[in-house]
């Protein structure tokens, strides 16, 4: 019998020298820098220039690396088009991941052993998304698209796209921290994902769009919508600990808690709580932090023990609501700053790449006969 891994727990996908997770001690790092580092004096650019190039940025580096991205913001009038043809009561997951497939037609880049066209890939990918997000933002609710303004950096610029005004620089430092600590996080599910597409051989925008549509799910990314649902409806910290009995005794799992790898409290919703507690100063009696610190609270006396702590997504949705976000826009933020790190898994991929194409254990029949239409029975199975 050969040996099975239930969702390939423990096993070993590929080498990298991208990022590292030590889930016994809470350690994260991108390139061998720690993220606290990373976010106390770096910037989200200057992270998904590491990410990419395997070194932070010269000033003329990063200089050329921030034009490049500035002139490839605005999308192609068809882009918009396709956006808006796209239910309003849609995901805006699944609709950037439409407009994302949508692009590498606008922008072929078949030839993926090619560097030129890896980099204007990335820099397409990186710079059009914040506008594909803002722009299905704006249109579903029968609003104009704001153009990209160009004497704004990313994290300003992706603000006044979505709400026609220049953020606080508070907030859009607090906005861009977030982005950090999101940019990466070493082989998780739409990484994988996107691991399989790009081993293909398939262009970047395939790749984008196939890691996209792993990170929606509640488990993975979605969970930070999750998250803000779950908190609405607990309603009130008497609440929490009689909502959390019934998930438990259910064995529902509590969104924004546990992980794979981490053992200990992932340390991004470590600084993401802090970025919210420094928004949210007032702590109002029922505010959805006051509650998110209560269940966190109630959490550990429940299944601390067993190693289950809130993982990134359990503060981040909370920032995201404090600056006035709409909640299924949360996911999609995740991409806007995961695509660095799905980027720079998709170019390790294609160095040395070796198609995926893993096994599987048939429980199956053999040799079953085709029987005539008139002697078979309905079927019994679900799908
Ligand atoms: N709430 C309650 N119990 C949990 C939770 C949770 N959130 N997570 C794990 N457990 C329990 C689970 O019931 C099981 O208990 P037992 O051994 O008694 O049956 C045990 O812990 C192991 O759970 P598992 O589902 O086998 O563990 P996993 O490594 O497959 O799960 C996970 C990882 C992230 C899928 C899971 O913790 C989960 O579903 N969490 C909620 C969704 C979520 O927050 N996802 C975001 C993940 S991190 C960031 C990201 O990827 O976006």
């Amino acid at each position: 019998m050969r040996d099975f891994f239930p969702g390939l727990a423990g096993v070993v996908a590929t080498k990298s020298n991208i990022s590292s997770v030590d889930g016994q001690q809470g350690i994260l790092e991108y390139r061998g820098i720690r993220i606290e580092e990373l976010a106390a004096h770096g910037t989200f650019m200057e992270t998904a220039y590491l990410l990419l190039f395997d070194e932070l940025p010269t000033s003329s580096a990063l200089r050329q690396f921030e034009e490049d991205l500035l002139i490839h913001r605005r999308i192609k009038y068809r882009i918009t088009d396709l956006i808006k043809c796209l239910p309003e009561s849609g995901h805006p997951m699944d609709a950037i991941q439409a407009a994302v497939a949508a692009l590498g037609m606008f922008y072929p880049a078949t030839n993926v052993r090619d560097p030129e066209a890896r980099y204007w890939a990335a820099i397409r990918l990186l710079a059009k998304l914040p506008t594909m997000v803002a722009a299905f933002a704006r249109l579903r609710h029968g609003d104009d698209q704001i153009q990209p303004n160009d004497n704004l950096s990313y994290s300003e610029n992706f603000f006044y796209m979505l709400f026609e005004q220049k953020p606080d620089p508070a907030i859009a430092k607090m906005f861009d921290t977030s982005l950090i600590l999101h940019a990466e996080h070493t082989m998780n599910a739409s990484t994988f994902s996107g691991l399989v597409t790009a081993s293909t051989l398939a262009d970047p925008y395939t790749v984008i769009s196939s890691a996209i549509g792993t990170l929606k799910g509640p488990l993975h990314g979605g969970a930070n919508e999750a998250v803000i649902h779950m908190l609405r409806a607990i309603g009130s910290v008497e609440q929490v600990a009689s909502f959390l009995d019934q998930k438990i005794e259910a064995k529902e799992k509590v969104m924004g808690f546990g992980h794979r790898v981490y053992k200990v409290k992932d340390p991004r919703a470590l600084i993401l709580q802090e970025l919210a507690q420094h928004m949210d100063k007032d702590q109002k009696p029922n505010s959805l932090l006051t509650i998110a610190r209560a269940v966190e609270q109630e959490m550990e006396q429940r299944v601390g023990h067993k190693g289950i702590r809130p993982n990134v997504d359990f503060y981040s949705g909370i920032i995201y609501h404090q600056m006035g976000i709409e909640t299924d826009m949360f996911t999609p933020i995740f991409a806007m700053s995961r695509v660095a790190g799905w980027l720079a898994h998709c170019f390790e991929q294609y160095q040395h790449n070796h198609l995926f194409r893993p096994d599987q254990i048939y429980e199956g029949p053999h040799n079953r006969p085709y029987e005539s239409i008139e002697s078979r029975k309905p079927s019994t199975s679900a799908i």
